[in-house]
């Protein structure tokens, strides 16, 4: 049996009368990039806050590994190598960039103070090594208030793979950036595949996710409505489909 870094089997989840994921089955691969996709409503975030432990399913089973692992939590999905990239909010920005990567998780010395030369160096290696950032203005010392909103994605990214993330999630990446910034976004989506390690890109829009995810799932309602491999399917077709899902609620 193939063995997936993240499984859901058979997930539901209810708020009271309010059924927000039914039978939800949900795989994500090593190395692979998933696209999550679903009208307002759809429980994209619903199905985001099980896999981050921040809500318990009602029924149905977490796998990671290929391990089962009953009542996860915020903590422990962490552990497990799960880190969220949402929107600029997560970012300081008053702050520079060496310690923006390196907030709450500061690198400290033998003696036990924070080692800022040690962050510093890390911080320009991961911007130009893993990030390719060539832009004069974003250097360790810069201030990430004046960067633009791809770059501030492009910081929170390297600072999930610096951690070590296994699963990068992004939520709505691209709102609020220019079609310049999101290409860019896009490459960094791909330096975490390069890097290794997977990730669920949430996005209203299927423009942004055709072309960096491997497979798209698409959720309506609660249910997954369809489920494709970009490189089977052509953009147009996806799309025809997409509007036959909020028509019906189905493929068929
Ligand atoms: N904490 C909650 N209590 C009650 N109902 C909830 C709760 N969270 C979500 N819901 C309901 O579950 C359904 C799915 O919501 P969810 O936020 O997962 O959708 P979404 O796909 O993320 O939508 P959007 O694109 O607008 O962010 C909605 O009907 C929503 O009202
Ligand atoms: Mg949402």
């Amino acid at each position: 049996m193939e063995e997936y870094r993240l499984e859901l089997r058979n997930v539901s989840k209810s708020f009271g009368e309010v059924q927000s994921l039914q039978n939800i089955d949900f795989k994500l691969g090593r190395n692979e990039i998933v696209g999550l996709l679903g009208d307002n409503g759809a429980g994209k975030s619903t199905l985001i806050k099980i896999i981050t432990g921040y809500h318990q399913p009602t029924s149905g089973e977490i796998f990671f590994n290929g391990q089962k692992v009953d009542h996860l939590t915020v903590p422990k999905a962490r552990e497990l190598g799960v880190e969220t990239v949402y929107q600029e909010r997560a970012l300081a920005e008053l702050q520079t960039l060496w310690r923006n990567i390196f907030l709450g998780r500061e690198l400290c010395n033998s003696f036990g103070f924070l080692d800022i030369q040690r962050m510093r160096d890390e911080t320009h290696r991961l911007m130009t090594q893993s990030m390719g950032f060539t832009s004069h203005a974003v250097s360790p010392d810069s201030k990430v208030g004046k960067y633009s909103g791809g770059e501030k994605q492009g910081v929170a990214i390297v600072r999930a793979l610096f951690f070590n993330a296994d699963i990068v999630i992004l939520d709505e990446p691209t709102m609020g950036l220019s079609l310049k910034e999101t290409a860019k976004l896009v490459s960094f989506v791909n330096s975490i595949k390069e890097a290794g390690k997977s990730a669920i890109f949430i996005d209203h829009n299927i423009l942004h996710v055709y072309n960096v995810a491997d497979r798209v799932v698409v959720l309506d309602r609660g249910k997954v409505a369809g489920e494709f491999m970009t490189q089977h399917i052509g953009l147009t077709e996806l799309m025809d489909k997409m509007v036959r899902v909020a028509e019906t609620g189905s493929l068929n």
